[in-house]
C-alpha cells in the first residue's frame, strides 16, 4: 500500500502560507491539503481560489481542494485555474452531485466526494466511474483541532471494501483519504482500516518541527 501524508493548512501560519507549504513537503507531506470555508455550508470562513494561485508557484506537490461550500459548481473552474489538482465536494452541497463531479473531470482535476462523520456512502453507488478520491471526515466539517470520531473507521472498512471491489472490476485505483483528529497515535489504525491518504492539521502545523511528526507516522504505517 502506498501511503500519502497531505498536512492540512489550515492550521498553518496563514501570514507565511508559502514557506509553510514548502516546509512541509520539504519534511517529507506528499498532499497540501486545503480547505475551503464559505461560513454557509460550514460555520467558518477560510481560504478561496486567490489563495490557491498564491500558493501554487510554493510546491510542485498536487493540492487536494476540499470544498465545504455550497453552492459547490461555480467556484470549481476558479480552482482548477488556480493550480488545483484534485478537488472534493460534500455531496449534500450540491444540486446534482453528477453534474458537479463531472465539472471537475472537466477543469482536468482529480474528483472527489467528502462524506462527514453520519452521511452514508450510498451516495457512491452510481458514481464509482467518475470518482479519484472519497474523503470520509472524522470530524464535523468546520475547524481543525477537533477530536477524532472512532465510528468513521467502520466507514473505512466499509470504504475499503467497495474501493476494492471496484479495482478489481475495473483496474482503476481510487484513494481513500481521511481527514480530522488524526494524529500519530491513531494514524496506523486508519491505515488497518484501509485508509491510504490521511490529513493532518494541527498534528503537523501545530509542533515546531514538521519532519519528526511526519517521520513519527511514516514509522506508525511501516509497523
Ligand atoms: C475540518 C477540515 C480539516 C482540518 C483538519 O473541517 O476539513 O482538514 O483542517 O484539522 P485537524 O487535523 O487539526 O483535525
Ligand atoms: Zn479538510
Amino acid at each position: 500500500m502506498t501511503y500519502r501524508i497531505a498536512p492540512s493548512i489550515l492550521s498553518a501560519d496563514f501570514a507565511r502560507l508559502g514557506e509553510e507549504v514548502k516546509n512541509v513537503i520539504a519534511a517529507g507531506a506528499d498532499i497540501i491539503h486545503f480547505d475551503v470555508m464559505d461560513n454557509h455550508y460550514v460555520p467558518n470562513l477560510t481560504i478561496g481560489p486567490l489563495v490557491c494561485d498564491a500558493i501554487r508557484p510554493w510546491t510542485d506537490a498536487p493540492i487536494d481542494v476540499h470544498l465545504m461550500v455550497k453552492p459547490v459548481d461555480r467556484i470549481i473552474p476558479d480552482f482548477a485555474k488556480a493550480g488545483a489538482n484534485i478537488i472534493t465536494f460534500h455531496p449534500e452541497a450540491s444540486e446534482h452531485i453528477d453534474r458537479s463531479l463531472g465539472l471537475i473531470k472537466e477543469s482536468g482535476c482529480k474528483a472527489g466526494l467528502v462524506f462527514n462523520p453520519a452521511t452514508p456512502l450510498h451516495y457512491l453507488d452510481y458514481v464509482m466511474d467518475k470518482i479519484d478520491m472519497i474523503l470520509l471526515m472524522s470530524v464535523n466539517p468546520g475547524y481543525g483541532g477537533q477530536s477524532f470520531i472512532a465510528e468513521t473507521l467502520v466507514k473505512a472498512r466499509q470504504a475499503r471494501a467497495l474501493i476494492d471491489a471496484y479495482t478489481a472490476k475495473t483496474g482503476r485505483e481510487i484513494w481513500l483519504e481521511i481527514d480530522g483528529g488524526v494524529k500519530v497515535d491513531n494514524i496506523a489504525a486508519c491505515a488497518a482500516a484501509g485508509v491510504d491518504t490521511f490529513v493532518a492539521g494541527s498534528a503537523i502545523y501545530g509542533q515546531p518541527d514538521y519532519k519528526t511528526v511526519i517521520d513519527q507516522m511514516r514509522a506508525e504505517l511501516a509497523k
